[in-house]
């Protein structure tokens, strides 16, 4: 066994793959396709339940499974009205990992996942949070820091790492997230106590990923500081950081909360409606860059790493990739 196996021993047991290294679920982009090379690759896939109804997250779940033998999760937002179908649609087809994002569980959803004998991931967004899973009996946690692409928190991922692995990484399997692109980085966190990694933006320029050839090069052309969070530019209107490579739509979405902003000054819209608005300006809009290929309106989120995504290549090359760098790293 190398080293890189044996530090990644509890996240492998965890998970059933051969490396702790999870494809973070990417709405829209965590389909049937990515997600069956993952796994087949050796990694772990997890699919994105993002808003899909039941009858669509049921198609995709046997989809998946007909591509690949290999273990794969399936990512469940706690916001999503259906959540407990949604579980259970896991449960029917004998899913046997179930992550949830997108804030704390609701009371009971975690028991219901290990009621249907899956395992339970949950994300932590701090320590606190994090002690307060594994009391609620969730199998693994992943800490995902502000490097990372999509909806993020405020706190980096080193500093995540620091304070959140040496407290709980003995007790409960820990997966490292956020701008990570190399196997120097994955044997940092392993040797830090992590039991795995999960990574989103390395494999969005994979040849089976299925997103549209103009969201690709947008990426291959990006470097880290392209990608950048969202600002909120008005006190009263909260806007949730969702990190992206600037396009004529991050321009257009502060202008949207200027204009917003100055309407509410004038009395000629109330609170509840201001704030409607700015929710729903980017309602639809990662699903606008990726499949229909609109990088210049649409949200093309990304990490930071993304400067590092240099070539369109299999999942199971850029898996090979990684495993050889951090096991070099980890004999060095
Ligand atoms: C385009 C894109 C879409 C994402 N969508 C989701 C999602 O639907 N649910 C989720 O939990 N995380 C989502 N994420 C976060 C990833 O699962 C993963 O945690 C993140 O990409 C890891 O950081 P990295 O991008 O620096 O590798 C998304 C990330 C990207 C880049």
């Amino acid at each position: 066994m190398s080293k890189m196996q044996e530090l990644m021993a509890r996240g492998t047991a965890l998970l059933g793959s051969e490396y702790a290294i999870l494809g973070g679920a990417m709405s829209w982009i965590s389909e049937r396709h990515l997600v069956s090379a993952l796994s087949n690759a050796g990694a772990f896939g997890v699919i994105a339940c993002g808003a899909m109804p039941p009858e669509l997250l049921d198609k995709e779940i046997a989809a998946t499974k007909a591509m690949t033998a290999k273990p794969f999760g399936v990512n469940l937002i706690t916001m999503h009205p259906q959540l407990d179908e949604l579980i259970d649609i896991c449960g029917k087809h004998q899913v046997s990992h179930v992550v949830l994002a997108g804030g704390l569980p609701p009371t009971g959803s975690i028991d219901r996942i290990k009621g249907h004998g899956a395992k339970v991931l949950c994300f932590a967004p701090a320590l606190a949070l994090a002690k307060k899973l594994m009391r609620s009996g969730v199998d693994g946690i992943i800490i995902e820091g502000m490097e990372a692409g999509g909806h993020i928190g405020p706190v980096s991922t080193s500093v995540l790492a620091q304070e959140i692995l040496p407290a709980i990484a003995d007790d409960v399997p820990v997966f490292v997230a956020g701008g990570i692109a190399t196997g120097e980085m994955i044997a940092a966190y392993l040797e830090m106590g992590a039991a795995g990694v999960q990574l989103g933006t390395a494999f969005v320029c994979a040849t089976e990923c299925i997103a549209h050839p103009a969201f690709k090069k947008m990426f291959l052309r990006g470097n880290a500081r392209d990608a950048i969070a969202s600002v909120q530019i008005d006190p009263r209107l909260p806007v949730i950081p969702v990190r992206a490579l600037k396009n004529a739509g991050t321009d257009a979405f502060n202008t949207k909360q200027r204009e917003v902003a100055q309407k509410l000054d004038e009395g000629t819209i109330d609170m509840g409606e201001a704030q409607l608005e700015i929710e729903h300006f980017w309602a639809g809009a990662l699903r606008r860059a990726v499949i229909d290929g609109d990088v210049e309106n649409g949200s093309v989120m990304a990490g930071q790493s993304v400067g590092m995504v240099k070539a369109e290549e299999p999942v199971a090359d850029i898996v090979a990739r990684l495993v050889r760098e951090a096991e070099a790293a980890l004999l060095r």
